[in-house]
């Protein structure tokens, strides 16, 4: 954007002009890259606070991301977690680019009958709750893996394991957010009901209030074993049988056996790349589809007049004031180039998208100069629903934590990972919660939780991992390196959250806070409505509905952005989502 557009725009728009200018940052003359500080973004405070100390006793940003991890898995059990699963993109300070997938598996006995009623019928729920619903854990092998290739061996893992294991036996006091969840009688006498568990979380069978300390005994032995003895501490002998048993307890034969946990194993990938406007992005290829769609979708976009757009609707704006208007220069037809651009991508999802172990997918054709052009120019001037939902997505509580952490060295890393629903499937076992990432897989005729449809490609199979739309992402740009390190939960919201942050940060020009802050929108082919969260200009709307598209307005607040951007002095800014806010801390600075 021109300055003197900035500079010029009307009084209306002054408190908005204030963000814009900000966003100069952007433009000061390049200085080396590498952070002059380390910092850890997460959502909870005590772990980031984990990540950060492990940075300030001099280890690097792999060393951090395992411990806040692990931490997580403690202080923040809706989602942090051991029983589930994730993937994580790095970046080390040698420029090489490293993609971790420790997604869950389905176990061996897995089948799609198990998941039909007697008509044949997809019985979704079975996928969601309870036993079937459970994949193999990916995570205490992931991070395991993780610090074993990159960390900076100065730590053991038992080291990094140390302050989880602390939390979880000393305790700490829960913060608002896990307190309100106690009170949720669906919780208490489902998730919670377990004796050894109900004696943690309703010590005397009273829910623990906000600052009240909870104390996990049997989650520390299980982190114990896995520090002492490694991913066997977890996938054999004592946990494993704890798991097997408590799945086996819930009655299901397809349920997850010694052997699954056994034979569970990570994979390194090659990351995904791509370029956009000078910036070279680094993220998570299939069996996630959250960094195709990144690529697809700005792909796309970026054939359209983004800024001189921007720059009518801001002259627009300048010869006639009006309170409503976007501050950014955002209108309806740059909007409905967003939302056309995400349908196509999220299409493509559906149709083609699975675990590459077992079927292959087009990865280079759908990011290929083809894919883009012919998108590209299907975009007309109005909404095209190619398709309509009969099944919209059900209201859920779904939860999934992401970790952003930086060393002053240039090593990143963006990790996303999750039980899938909140609290997974409710099912504990060795004081930890189990997953219910299966109802990631495509039923036949049934959405998943997030209103999510596929095909056979992403259709449940033995030892075969669900498609995920997790987003760990990082974005270099030149001589630089590393200028943003960017993830979030919100299921099919995470990557329309990342690709929202940015394209505000690295198109419009918007500080990282500010774009963070910003209202988002969410479009994911199916259903073909739109949702918009509140605080978007009125007007832009009513232009999209002009053009057709079915919007819902003023959604509930969604997803938690957890970013850090390197500015050109080389000081990281770290982002914590206000929606649903952790802690972004910084080293102290060593030099
Ligand atoms: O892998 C996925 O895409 C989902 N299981 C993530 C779920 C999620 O992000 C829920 N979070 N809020």
């Amino acid at each position: 954007m021109a300055r003197s557009d900035v500079r010029a725009l009307g009084l209306a728009c002054a408190l908005a002009l204030a963000a814009c200018r900000s966003s100069d940052h952007w433009d000061v003359e390049p200085r080396p890259a590498t952070a002059v500080r380390g910092m850890v973004v997460s959502q909870h405070e005590l772990a980031t606070r984990v990540g950060v100390d492990v940075l300030e006793r001099g280890g690097n940003a792999i060393d951090a991301a395992v411990a806040t991890a692990l931490a997580l898995a403690v202080v923040y059990p809706v989602a942090g977690n051991l029983g589930g699963g994730g993937f994580a993109v790095v970046v080390t300070r040698d420029g090489a680019t490293r993609a971790l997938d420790f997604r869950e598996v389905a176990p061996a006995s897995a089948n799609l009958a198990a998941y039909l009623g007697p008509d044949g019928v997809a019985v979704a729920e079975r996928a969601r709750r309870g036993p079937l619903s459970v994949g193999v854990p990916g995570s205490p092998l992931g991070l395991w893996e993780l610090e074993r290739e990159l960390g900076s061996q100065h730590f053991s893992f038992a080291e990094l394991a140390a302050p989880a294991i602390a939390l979880a036996e000393s305790g700490f006091a829960i913060d608002a957010r896990l307190a309100d969840d106690l009170k949720d009688d669906v919780l208490r006498e489902g998730c919670f009901a377990e004796r050894g568990i109900a004696n943690a979380f309703y010590p005397g069978g009273r829910a623990l209030a906000e600052g009240e300390r909870l104390v996990q005994p049997e989650l520390a032995r299980t982190l114990e074993r896995l520090a002492s003895d490694g991913p066997d501490g977890f996938y054999r002998g004592e946990v494993a049988h704890h798991i097997v048993e408590r799945v086996a307890r819930d009655g299901a034969a397809n349920a997850i056996s010694l052997d699954d946990l056994a034979s569970y194993r990570i994979q390194w990938r090659t990351p995904l790349r791509g370029w956009f406007r000078g910036y070279e992005l680094v993220t998570m290829p299939p069996p996630s589809s959250g960094g195709l769609i990144v690529l697809q979708t700005l792909g796309v976009l970026d054939g359209f007049p983004l800024d001189s757009r921007r720059e009518q609707v801001l002259a627009e704006q300048r010869a006639a004031p009006s309170p409503a208007c976007d501050p950014l220069g955002l209108d309806d037809r740059l909007v409905h180039w967003w939302i056309e651009a995400l349908r196509r991508a999220f299409a493509e999802r559906a149709a083609h998208l699975g675990d590459p172990d077992f079927v292959d997918v087009p990865v280079d054709a759908l990011v290929g100069a083809e894919w883009i052009a012919r998108a590209r120019v299907s975009i007309g001037e109005n909404a095209d629903p190619n398709v309509v939902s009969a099944l919209p997505p059900e209201p859920e509580s779904p939860q999934t934590t992401h970790l952003s952490v930086v060393d002053a060295l240039g090593n990143a890393v963006s990790l996303t990972t999750t039980l899938n629903s909140a609290y997974g499937s409710r099912t504990w076992a060795a004081g930890f919660l189990l997953n219910n990432e299966l109802d990631d897989f495509a039923l036949p005729g049934a959405a998943n939780q997030f209103g999510l449809v596929g095909s056979a490609a992403n259709a449940i199979a033995p030892r075969k991992r669900p498609l995920s739309t997790m987003t760990p992402t990082i974005v270099r740009q030149g001589e630089r390196g590393v200028v943003l390190v960017i993830g979030s939960p919100g299921g099919p919201r995470i990557v329309t959250s990342v690709i929202g942050v940015l394209l505000r940060v690295l198109v419009f020009g918007q500080p990282l806070a500010d774009a963070v802050r910003a209202p988002r929108l969410h479009q994911q082919w199916n259903p073909i409505e739109t949702d918009f969260e509140a605080g978007w200009s009125p007007s832009l709307l009513d232009g999209l509905e002009r053009r057709g598209h079915r919007l819902r307005r003023g959604v509930e607040p969604w997803a938690s952005v957890q970013a850090i951007q390197i500015g050109r002095d080389g000081e990281p800014v770290g982002v914590s989502d206000p929606r649903n806010p952790g802690a972004a801390l910084a080293e102290r600075a060593r030099r």
